[in-house]
């Protein structure tokens, strides 16, 4: 009988604007599994006007985390879905200490994580997410070729609504506070790999997925 492939489940880790989402997407892209981003599913949320969207809302435009207990379930709900049975990447997912336990107990049963945290500078941080654009209509980033239009539905491009400087600078604030223990959190283990994210985004990505099979193979970059 044919050997069954061990899941592959990635975390992107890294404060705001270091690029999770877009490699996540390329990870996912190249892997054939999901991306699980909880900004997304926010957004669509937000997009949808449902209860969750309008409560949560207000807490993303200040740059402050939606709780715990509703984003966790989220991510529990999502992860039982058939597509996630042969692994994932979370974008954006776990922020906390306590998500990062509840991921572990969901862990259970599932195979490892590898654990890829995205480190740039604070100043880069606050250039690129001033400067990003995303589609209003279907929400997809705007590389610098889209200069009016999206390129995938052709909706307009705006500013994402927490990407003014001053709450930019909230989300590090949060960040520092809330997220980067995680760092701590899992530094520990032989699947953690930190990456230079103030390259290239096709430097990111392969250092990435150097990173990536070096974790599962067992061996320390
Ligand atoms: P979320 O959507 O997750 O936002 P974030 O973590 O602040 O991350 P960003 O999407 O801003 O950045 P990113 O790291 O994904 O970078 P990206 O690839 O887009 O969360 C939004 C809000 O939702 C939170 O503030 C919170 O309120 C709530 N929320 C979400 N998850 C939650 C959770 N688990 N718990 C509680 N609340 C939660 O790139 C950014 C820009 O840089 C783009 O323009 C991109 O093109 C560009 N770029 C990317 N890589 C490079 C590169 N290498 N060089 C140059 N430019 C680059």
């Amino acid at each position: 009988m044919p050997q069954a492939v061990p899941a592959l489940n990635v975390v992107m880790l890294g404060p705001p604007g270091a690029g999770k989402g877009t490699q996540a997407e390329r990870f996912a892209g190249r892997h054939k599994i999901p991306k699980i981003s909880t900004g997304d599913i926010l957004r669509e949320e937000v997009q949808a006007g449902s209860e969750l969207g309008r409560v949560a809302k207000a807490t993303m435009d200040a740059g402050n985390l939606v709780g715990d207990d509703v984003i966790i379930g989220i991510v529990r709900h999502r992860l039982c879905r058939p597509d996630a049975q042969r692994g994932f990447v979370l974008d954006g997912f776990p922020r906390t200490v306590h998500q990062a336990t509840a991921l572990d107990a969901m862990m259970d049963g599932r195979g490892g994580l590898v654990v890829v945290d995205i480190a740039v500078p604070e100043e880069v941080l606050v250039r690129r997410l001033a400067a990003r654009r995303i589609c209003q209509a279907c929400g997809s980033n705007a590389p610098v070729e889209w200069t009016t239009a999206c390129g995938k539905c052709g909706g307009p491009l705006m500013q994402r609504s927490d990407d003014g400087e001053s709450v930019v600078r909230e989300r590090l604030k949060v960040y520092l506070r809330q997220t980067k223990p995680l760092v701590d959190y899992y530094s520990a283990r032989p699947t953690f790999r930190t990456i230079d994210g103030n390259q290239p985004p096709d430097v990111v990505t392969a250092a990435i997925d150097a990173a990536v099979d070096a974790a599962v193979a067992g061996v320390r970059l």
